[in-house]
């Protein structure tokens, strides 16, 4: 071998396979390197509903792409690749990957706007634009009566949810709950759970905006003094009231469907996402 072989080391070939336990560490890795807050413990409740792919270089995870299938719909999710390989067509290659067992279903994501081009050219459309809200809450008190739930609930509020969104996420919720608090008013329900730099709210779905300003402040009243995190679709008109309770809007995502199925027309609304991952 010349002595320029021996020091240019052939690139490994990249490979995607199935994304396993044994690939949670490096993953998390990853999600830090483009700046998103998750915690271990974030990634394994968004795996514990999701399966997903890797791309391995040698024994290096290089990116990861996931997919958490709610009934007839599914959530594309935690699309990453290592900085250092972008711009090679792997982003498309983990999607194709990921999205194969789900075609024909409805598909849905949250982009950033650094994925928005590669979810527009695999068919994908923006729907709407989702508010991030963010800050150390300041204590408020709920305009309507909320009180706590427990598991115990959740079979109803994950219909209420259902309603809302078209989700079938019974087994998410019920995982939430058994982490986190359960609020309900007469007419929603919020879950408050541990996430990335500290709490988050979401998801809120109730009848309507003063229910869910309830919830929300009840939420808020809780964590009062601590970071808490809310992701907002914009239609729903929140963004105000959540920065009276000092929760800076600090950016966001896009709302993308793939192959819509019949449009959701609830009773309920969702106010407030579990996460721009899970919707
Ligand atoms: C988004 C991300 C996964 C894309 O990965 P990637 O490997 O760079 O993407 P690819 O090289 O496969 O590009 C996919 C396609 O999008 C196109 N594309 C990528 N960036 C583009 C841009 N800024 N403008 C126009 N087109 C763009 C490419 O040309 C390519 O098109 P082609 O397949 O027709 O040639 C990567 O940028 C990333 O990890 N970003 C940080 C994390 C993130 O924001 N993830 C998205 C979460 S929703």
């Amino acid at each position: 071998m010349s002595e320029a072989h021996a020091q240019t080391q052939p690139e490994e070939r990249l490979e995607i396979r199935p994304f396993g336990p044994e690939h949670m560490a490096a993953a998390l890795t990853l999600s830090r390197q483009v700046g998103w807050p998750h915690r271990k413990e974030d990634w394994e409740l968004a795996m514990a509903v999701s399966d997903g792919v890797v791309a391995t270089q040698g024994d290096r995870v290089v990116g990861t792409a996931c997919c958490s299938r709610f009934g007839a719909v599914t959530f594309y999710n935690m699309i990453i690749v290592d900085a250092a390989l972008r711009g090679q067509g792997l982003g498309r290659r983990l999607m194709e990957a990921v999205m194969e067992p789900g075609a024909g279903s409805e598909m849905r994501l949250t982009a950033t706007r650094e994925g928005l081009p590669l979810y527009e050219k695999l068919g994908f459309a923006a729907t709407h634009e989702i508010l991030q809200h963010q800050g150390i809450a300041r204590t408020t008190s709920p305009d309507l009566p909320v009180r706590d739930g427990s598991v115990a609930d959740i079979g109803r509020l994950a219909e209420m949810d259902r309603n809302a969104s078209g989700l079938e996420r019974r087994d998410l919720l019920e995982r939430i709950a058994v982490q986190g608090q359960v609020l309900l008013a007469d007419g929603g329900f919020a879950l408050v759970r541990e996430f990335g730099r500290g709490h988050v709210i979401g998801p809120v779905v109730a009848e309507d905006a003063a229910v869910a300003r309830a919830l929300i402040a009840e939420g808020a009243r809780r964590i009062a003094g601590r970071f808490l995190r809310i992701d907002l679709p914009e239609a729903a008109g929140l963004s105000e009231f959540v920065e009276s309770l000092v929760l800076e809007h600090v950016g966001g995502g896009t709302a993308m469907v793939r192959a819509p199925g019949p449009a959701v027309d609830g009773d309920y609304q969702t106010y407030a996402l579990v996460s721009q991952a899970l919707g």
